[in-house]
């Protein structure tokens, strides 16, 4: 009995220590994904501010319940002088304490409820000059198209630039695997289909800018991002969502207006065509290999001759990541390996599956010498 007791302080302690680690309170910034610690100007404020009053509410109902619970149990336990045979002191109730334990829950419940409803309204509610941008769940990355006229229809993948102090309203859907016709919106009307679902559920998660969204296949769900301070904000899928979910990540990169309109004008710019040299020689492959029928490329000639016509970008496969400025990202593959790494690019190009299980891409059983010639022409787009 002895020995158990002291098992139990022992694992007390340790569960004690283990939760000092969570971190409660400044953490000052280093935790990329923390909803403790939102960007300035961002709706997750208002989130944080709800936690703060909140969560000591919690801990005081918490410790007082724990301690009434064990208060009962040490002053009411089975002493040695008991009389086994007969029942303790039966009580009947107690009108005065079961009003006053219904009351004040519900008002505390009233108090928590109020600023609660509130705030989930307001993480709707977006300025009349906020710039949308559709968000495509695919299996498992994002794809980020500009909608407003302004910026162009700008396709991106895996980093979603904004500007600093405007607000941006997401319009996110979900879709197959393979549907090339992702980015149709007629395809998806705002609201319920009613057709059977394509494409899994996600979930859109930037701890410090904003709140969860799911991402129903569908539906079109709606959230908004904003925040008045430049910087790199990482975000994660918060739903299991296949062998990809762990790797699906992906993040936000807040840049002064400026900065951002320079990035979208280059955004819209098609790439350059490759006339000779190895980079020419990976233009070719990416039409013989079939990259081309998933990868589109803005300004992409046909059939990869230089001499040849460009395919229009709407005539071209959006299965996978539009590349056309594919240098301009940081990370790739669903945020996990590193643009700018030949080897990242290079070990990609040889499995993708073996660096991110689940990946659609196929492993198509490339010779180095063919790796090479498109890493060369992978480069050139800038
Ligand atoms: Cu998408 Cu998890």
């Amino acid at each position: 009995m002895r020995a158990h007791r002291r098992m139990s302080a022992w694992a007390t302690v340790v569960l004690l220590l283990l939760l000092g680690g969570c971190g409660i309170g400044d953490t000052g910034g280093d935790l990329a994904l923390n909803a403790l610690d939102p960007a300035p100007g961002s709706p997750a404020v208002e989130l944080d501010r709800l936690w703060d009053l909140v969560f000591p509410i919690a801990v005081g109902v918490f410790v007082l319940v724990q301690t009434l619970i064990l208060v009962a149990v040490f002053r009411f336990r089975r002493r040695k002088d008991d009389d086994d045979r007969q029942l303790p002191k039966q009580v009947a109730g107690n009108t005065r304490l079961e009003v006053l334990w219904t009351i004040i829950p519900a008002v505390v419940l009233v108090f928590v409820a109020i600023p609660t409803v509130q705030t989930i309204f307001s993480q709707n509610e977006v300025d009349d000059d906020a710039m949308n941008v559709r968000v495509i769940a695919k299996q498992y990355w994002f794809e980020f198209e500009y909608m407003d006229e302004a910026q162009g229809g700008v396709v991106t993948a895996t980093q979603l630039h904004i500007p600093t102090g405007r607000e941006v309203q997401l319009h996110m859907q979900s879709v197959a695997v393979n549907q090339a016709s992702s980015y149709d919106p007629a395809a998806f009307p705002d609201g319920p289909t009613g057709e059977v679902a394509q494409g899994v559920i996600h979930n859109f998660w930037v701890p410090r800018l904003a709140g969860k969204t799911y991402i129903v296949p569908g539906h079109t769900r709606t959230m908004k991002l904003s925040t008045t301070e430049a910087g790199l904000y990482l975000g994660q899928c918060a739903e299991f969502c296949g062998l990809g979910h762990p790797n699906m990540e992906f993040s936000v990169l807040a840049e002064d207006p400026a900065t951002f309109d320079e990035w979208i004008a280059a955004q819209a710019d098609p790439a350059e065509v490759v006339d000779e040299g190895l980079a020419a020689e990976g233009q070719q492959l990416f039409n013989d290999l079939t990259c081309v029928q998933c990868h589109a490329i803005e300004g992409y000639p046909a059939q990869g001759l230089p001499d040849g016509e460009v395919v229009p970008l709407d005539e071209q496969a959006r299965i996978g990541p539009n590349l056309t400025h594919f240098n301009t990202r940081d990370k790739f593959a669903g945020n996990i390996l590193e643009t700018e790494s030949d080897d990242d690019l290079r070990r990609w190009l040889e499995n993708p599956q073996r660096e991110k299980p689940g990946a659609q891409m196929p492993n198509l059983n490339l010779r180095p010498d063919q790796i090479d010639a498109l890493v060369a022409y992978m480069r050139t787009l800038d």
